[in-house]
């Protein structure tokens, strides 16, 4: 039996978070109609800038009276240094570039955005809640939002992760699985020693902090749900399942690979950005497997990798996806949200 403290801390009707999405997948028509069914929206912000951020927020608010979060990636260190060894990375890329007709972006444009600056930003539009993963905000962040009623999310992949983002006095704590779809998080040990699955992370975590515990990582239908809020989360936030959904920024393409043949396996890689993340294996995965160790960091691969995005084609773009893909489907987000919610009702038979 759930208590309801994760409803009412964030002011929904549902415990279920539709995960952000970085990198230009979110979007405010999603998270507004998950706010609008009674779940919680999100909308990943790290690779904007303040004005866009500022606006971002404006459009939020204006597409729904209801909660919702907006996510930022805590910075790692050493993340705004250009390599000294730029060239030999454009150079194994430049095979792709040369292909789809497309220039190696230059060193003034690799570095991503400014933390502070992000920050500074999101606190003055005032988003009912912020989510932070990748790392624990520091404490002006905490105290700024805590002033002014902003609601504060951290993510951990491991319980130590989970009991720092307590201790760092955040309000609620999403508890990452490996199974899950995008970047892992992992910020206290490297991403190999953070592999834990949902279903072994989600009960340790609850019994290691007293915030409420959201888990997250192949949790794509009312089995999962159920499954859980047994474990002793208070919530849930589903990632690949809304972005299956219409209202996602994702593409036909991305889409129809979530529900295709392949949709099954995934793989952590760490070849569309410098850091690991789960995708569905393309044929650019294949082909560049002998370099996982040897691409640059975070934000380096991913800014050298945009002009080969931006030409669009799936077989070379990250097609990001959690463990749980083929149990999705298309459909709207609002639907899929009163599914969630029946199915859940129904696996744990009266229980919830
Ligand atoms: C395309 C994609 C982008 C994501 N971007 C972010 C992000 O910017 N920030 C974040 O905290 N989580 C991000 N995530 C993680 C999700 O919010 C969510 O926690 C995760 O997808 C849950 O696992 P699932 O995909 O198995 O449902 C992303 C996930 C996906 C699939």
């Amino acid at each position: 039996m759930n208590s309801r403290r994760l409803e009412e801390l964030l002011g929904i009707e549902h415990p279920i978070v539709q995960g952000p999405f970085g990198g230009g997948l979110s979007s405010v028509a999603l998270a507004a109609a998950v706010a609008e069914a009674g779940g919680f929206g999100s909308y990943g912000a790290h690779i904007m800038d303040p004005e866009r951020i500022a606006e971002l927020v404006a459009d939020l608010k204006a597409a729904t009276v209801r909660p919702f979060a907006v996510n930022l990636w805590i910075p790692q260190p050493g993340e705004r240094d250009v390599p000294g060894d730029l060239a030999r990375h454009v150079a194994r890329l430049q095979p792709y570039y040369d292909e789809f007709g497309v220039s190696a972006p230059g060193a003034d444009e690799i570095l991503g955005q400014d933390f502070g600056v992000q920050a500074e930003a999101l606190l003055a539009a005032e988003p009912p809640a912020m989510s932070f993963v990748m790392g624990v905000p520091p404490e002006w962040v905490v105290a700024e939002a805590r002033r002014r009623g902003i609601v504060t999310i951290g993510t951990a992949t491991t319980v130590e992760e989970a009991v720092a983002i307590e201790a760092a006095g955040l309000d609620a704590v999403v508890a990452s699985g490996s199974d899950a779809g995008g970047h892992r998080g992992a910020f206290l040990r490297p991403v190999t020693e953070s592999l834990v699955g949902t279903f072994a992370l989600v009960p340790q975590v609850a019994d290691a902090v007293s915030i409420p515990v959201i888990a997250a990582g192949g949790i794509a239908d009312g089995r999962g749900v159920a499954a859980a809020l047994t474990l002793g989360a208070d919530g849930v936030q589903i990632g690949t399942g809304f972005l299956a959904t219409a209202e996602s920024g994702a593409s036909a393409a991305h889409k129809a690979a979530l529900h295709g043949p392949e949709a099954h396996i995934t793989v952590l890689t760490r070849l569309f950005s410098g850091r690991h993340a789960r995708a569905i294996p393309n044929r650019f995965v294949r082909e560049m497997a002998a370099f996982e160790d040897e691409v640059p960091p975070y934000p380096v691969q991913n800014a050298l990798m945009l002009p080969i995005r931006r030409a669009g084609r799936p077989d070379y773009v990250n097609l990001w996806s959690g463990q749980a893909a083929a149990l999705t489907r298309p459909r709207s987000a609002k639907d899929y949200v009163e599914a969630l919610v029946a199915e859940t009702e129904k696996a744990l038979g009266g229980r919830a």
